[in-house]
């Protein structure tokens, strides 16, 4: 795995994970407009390449998030270039050691261990070289791929708030994940 202080830059055995850019745009909004991707997401069938291409222009900053901001990263085939998804870093403007992650893959490149091997990926960065000491992930309770994902990858199930969230026309109860340092640590040994 390879990063920099500049720009972040992650690679695995398949996969290189950087900054979403202008050549993202197209697949990116192609996914974001696939019900079956949207459906537990923040945005809808309806989104646009404008949408797109605001969110890009909007991150010139290409490092790690300071607190408070995101950053949106492709998850690109290190052998063809193509985009096969993104992950989104939220550092906490509150506590700024944790980091809340997000991931998206398009229809057509799930289930193929690509959405666990870049999330690893990001932990790894996270903890070891931005010495992070939580990172948290919010999701639609019904949303089963990424529970999976999620515990795969370490997470511990910490809270569920039922009912909570007025979410596209209907009442959704949201499942907070977690994974600490110590844990990870502990995981590891
Ligand atoms: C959440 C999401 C990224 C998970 O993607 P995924 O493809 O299920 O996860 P992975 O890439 O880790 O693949 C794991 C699956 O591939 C299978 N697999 C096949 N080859 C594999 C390999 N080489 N290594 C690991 N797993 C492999 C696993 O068995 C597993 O299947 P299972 O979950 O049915 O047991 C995906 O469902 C998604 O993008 N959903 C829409 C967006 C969304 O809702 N995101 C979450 C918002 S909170």
């Amino acid at each position: 795995m390879l990063s920099s202080q500049a720009d972040l830059l992650l690679t695995t055995a398949r996969l290189t994970i950087a900054p979403l850019s202008d050549h993202d745009v197209d697949a990116f909004t192609g996914y974001r407009q696939d019900p079956d991707v949207a459906r537990y997401q923040s945005w809808g069938i309806d989104y646009s390449r404008a949408d797109a291409e605001r969110l890009v222009d909007d991150q010139r900053d290409r490092h790690v998030p300071s607190p408070g901001n995101w950053l949106q990263l492709a998850v690109r085939e290190t052998s063809s270039g193509g985009l096969l998804g993104d992950l989104a870093l939220h550092r906490l403007d509150d506590q700024p050691d944790t980091f809340e992650v997000g991931i998206t893959l398009a229809r057509s490149s799930q289930g193929q261990g690509v959405a666990s091997e870049a999330l690893i990926a990001l932990l790894d960065f996270l903890f070891d070289h931005e010495h992070a000491h939580r990172v948290v992930a919010f999701c639609d309770s019904r949303n089963n791929p990424v529970a999976r994902l999620l515990a795969r990858a370490g997470f511990r199930q910490e809270s569920r708030q039922v009912d909570a969230d007025w979410f596209k026309g209907e009442w959704t109860t949201l499942d907070g994940h977690a994974l600490l340092a110590s844990e990870r640590d502990r995981a590891h040994r």
